[in-house]
């Protein structure tokens, strides 16, 4: 990453520094000097967004940590206590417990534009797979967050997504024990996720940046999806990327501040004002909107080993995305039949989760059927046969050619070799 700075220390001081732990250069090399494709669109500001939602998620959690007490006889009342007595107690809770939403947001629109553009092929299959890892790690964090508070949703949500590791041949109930540290979800269950909790974004932390360093080593993949290949090709990150992702930060926090202040619940579940109770099982017992695609799978298989393979199953296919995808042109944009297909799954995807909110009886679970096996047919079946089927347009011989004569989607008429290094 320090490979491409331009720093050459100045002052005996800095001289001292550079020849003992060259940071300076490191951070140059990687966040102000760095060359990045002169064209990338705002979809590439997801991944700045994205590093400022983990910044503001681990502060704002420090900081409830230091009023929240994790036993389930006061974790209930010490959120209440947080809300109603603290110093900007509810801004910090409805901040964290609306940023995760905003994080999954970001998350998803960042993949997408991955899977648009083809950013999961070579060179990039490690920064792809550090990403599903991140997004795994995510979905873990996430989810023991939700118990924290200990009302209705916190409980009946862990009781049902603990107990489908029950359905692992042999092994499967020592597990579920293991897991909840007794014979139900209780108060060691409690205190391992908020162990968990803590601990997991910092993980996150520490994977971001292989992940960073990943596509700092390959490069930025770009709108094009052709490599840059002269200098021209490139602009420094900073000033001009470091604006673009601040302005991006600005007009999202916008989103964000008014989920947080306007509408602060419209994310939550109301049952979970009321405290925990093993006594009374909720009507209806939904994960938060993020889960509920992969909630939708889980469901539609009649099998309960079945519907768990089929969840796990649907993010463990991301992970071979890479060599499922035949085709020999990587963004989208060149080619007419896959994007056609992208806004089908995309289509899928937003259907499974609506699905996933629904009471899972007669039509629903049907249409979450045919839905699930669309899932994935996209990766098994058609992304491999679109790569033999499909002509792409042209590319255009350089990402230069591309911006000076009328944009990423009008390379006029260049008839360059497909460009895949
Ligand atoms: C905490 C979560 C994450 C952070 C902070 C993060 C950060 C970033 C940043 C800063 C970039 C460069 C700018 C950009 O392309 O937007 C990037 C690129 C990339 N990310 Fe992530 N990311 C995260 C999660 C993910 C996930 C979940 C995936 C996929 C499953 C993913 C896949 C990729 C890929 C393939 C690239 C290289 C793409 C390119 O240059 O076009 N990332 N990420």
């Amino acid at each position: 990453m320090a490979g491409h700075s331009n720093y050459v220390p100045q002052s005996a001081a800095a001289k001292w520094l550079e020849s003992r732990l060259p940071v300076i250069s490191l951070v140059r090399g990687s966040f102000v000097d760095f060359p990045t494709p002169k064209n990338l669109n705002y979809w590439w500001t997801f991944g700045g967004i994205l590093f400022f939602m983990l910044i503001a998620q681990i502060i704002t959690g420090v900081v409830l940590v230091m009023h929240y007490t994790p036993s389930t006889g006061a974790a209930f009342n010490s959120v209440e206590h947080i809300m109603r007595d603290v110093n900007f107690g509810w801004m910090l809770r409805y901040l964290h417990a609306n940023g995760a939403s905003m994080f999954f947001i970001a998350v998803y629109i960042h993949i997408f534009r991955g899977l648009y553009y083809g950013s999961y092929k070579a060179p990039r299959e490690i920064s792809w797979i550090l990403g599903v890892i991140i997004f795994l790690i995510m979905m873990g964090t996430a989810f023991m967050g939700y118990v924290l508070p200990w009302g209705q949703m916190s409980f009946w949500g862990a009781t049902v997504i603990t107990n489908l590791f029950s359905a692992i041949p042999l092994v499967g109930e020592e597990i579920r024990t293991w897991l909840w540290g007794g014979f139900a979800v209780d108060n060691p269950t409690l205190n391992r996720f908020f162990s968990l909790h803590y601990l997991l974004p910092f993980m996150i932390f520490g994977v971001v940046i292989l992940h960073v360093w990943a596509f700092h080593t390959t490069g930025n993949n770009n709108p094009t999806g052709v490599q840059p290949k002269t200098k021209q090709d490139t602009v420094p990150f900073h000033p001009y990327y470091t604006i673009k992702d601040l302005f991006a930060i600005v007009v999202f926090m916008i989103l964000f501040a008014w989920f947080a202040f306007y509408v602060p619940n419209y994310m939550g579940h109301p049952d979970n004002y009321i405290e925990a109770n093993p006594l009374v099982t909720p009507s209806h017992i939904v994960p938060e909107w993020y889960f509920l695609p992969f909630y939708a799978i889980l469901r539609a298989v009649p099998d309960k080993l079945g519907g768990v393979a089929a969840m796990f199953g649907a993010i463990a296919v991301l992970f071979v995305l890479p060599w499922l995808d035949t085709s020999k042109v990587r963004s989208g944009t060149y080619r007419p039949l896959f994007k056609q297909f992208f806004w089908i799954f995309a289509a899928n995807a937003v259907a499974l989760g609506y699905l996933g909110a629904m009471p899972a009886e007669g039509t629903y679970v049907l249409l979450a059927r045919v839905c699930t096996v669309y899932y994935f047919a996209h990766f098994l079946i058609i992304l491999p046969m679109l790569g033999f089927l499909e002509k792409p347009r042209p590319l255009p011989a350089s990402i230069s050619e591309a911006v000076l004569k009328g944009g990423a989607g009008k390379p006029a008429g260049a008839t360059a070799a497909p460009d895949t290094k």
